[in-house]
């Protein structure tokens, strides 16, 4: 059976750590090549060093800057000599608290990564995939060509706790059912992914309280890990081009909300 996520050409944003680096690995392993984003440059260079120098190129730098977001589609271009087929719209950060409690000082920066960079590289994504459809002949059926799109539970499902953080998902979570809607008719699936509890950078960077998590693993876990994200992610993405798994909620089994 073919595995159709072999050979492709990948562009993941937040792949310095967490779950687009663990998506990151698992396209390698799958034999697909990896243009891979973040801020620190010297993480990614590790990454691509340990993954294989020949099928991985970095673009450091802030995923909300058009410049960089140029340059993740000209790397794949210089690097693999042939366009980018599929598009992880992965960097993002959580913030811990609700409209009264959570840190105003950070609102600005989660609403930027979140929803306008997010928003940047799903229209960057979606000329450049219908450009490609339509220089290649309308061959859709013959090669897939996808977004994906990080969302959360807390996208789908109100939480009082994140509520700030949530909203940015709601937000992303009705960005791409739209763009699902758009571009499907075209031969470009448009997917979102909706994790609930993974462990990794974010609980730090949201700033969630080590006793407060120790708390949730405890009625909650096991929690998920980003590999458990990254291979549903792969099939998704390693499905015929006529077949879309559009929206995948995954969370830990015992997660009962939200
Ligand atoms: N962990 C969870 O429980 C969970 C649940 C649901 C959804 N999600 C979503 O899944 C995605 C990945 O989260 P994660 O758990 O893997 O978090 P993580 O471990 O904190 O990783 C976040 C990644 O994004 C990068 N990043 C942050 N801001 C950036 C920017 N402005 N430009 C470029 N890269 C940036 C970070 O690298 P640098 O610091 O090097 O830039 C890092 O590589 C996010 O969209 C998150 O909202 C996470």
């Amino acid at each position: 059976m073919q595995d159709w996520l072999e050979g492709r050409i990948a562009i993941i944003t937040g792949a310095s750590a967490g779950i687009g680096e663990a998506i990151a690995r698992d396209f390698v392993h799958r034999g697909a090549r990896v243009v891979i984003n973040a801020r620190r440059e010297a993480r990614l260079a590790e990454i691509a060093q340990s993954l294989g120098a020949d099928r991985v190129a970095t673009v450091a730098g802030d995923a909300c800057e058009d410049e960089v977001i140029d340059r993740l589609f000209r790397a794949a271009s210089d690097k693999f000599e042939d366009e980018a087929d599929l598009v992880v719209v992965n960097a993002g950060r959580g913030l811990n608290g609700s409209v009264t409690t959570s840190d105003t000082g950070q609102w600005e920066e989660m609403i930027r990564t979140n929803l306008l960079a997010a928003a940047k590289l799903m229209r960057a994504a979606s000329h450049r995939l219908l450009a490609d459809i339509e220089q290649s002949g309308n061959s859709w059926q013959q090669q897939a060509r996808d977004i994906v799109v990080l969302g959360s539970t807390v996208g789908r499902h109100i939480s009082p706790f994140s509520s700030m953080y949530g909203s940015t998902k709601f937000a992303v979570n009705s960005l791409a059912e739209a763009l699902r809607r758009e571009l499907g008719p075209k031969g470009v699936r448009v997917s979102l992914i909706e994790p609930g509890f993974v462990r990794s950078e974010f609980q730090g960077v949201a700033g969630y309280a080590d006793d407060w998590f120790a708390q949730v693993v405890d009625r909650i876990g096991p929690v998920l890990t980003p590999e458990d994200c990254a291979e549903i992610i792969s099939f998704i993405v390693s499905r015929p081009p006529q077949v879309h798994l559009s929206d995948a909620l995954i969370r830990p089994t015992r997660q009962d909300y939200p």
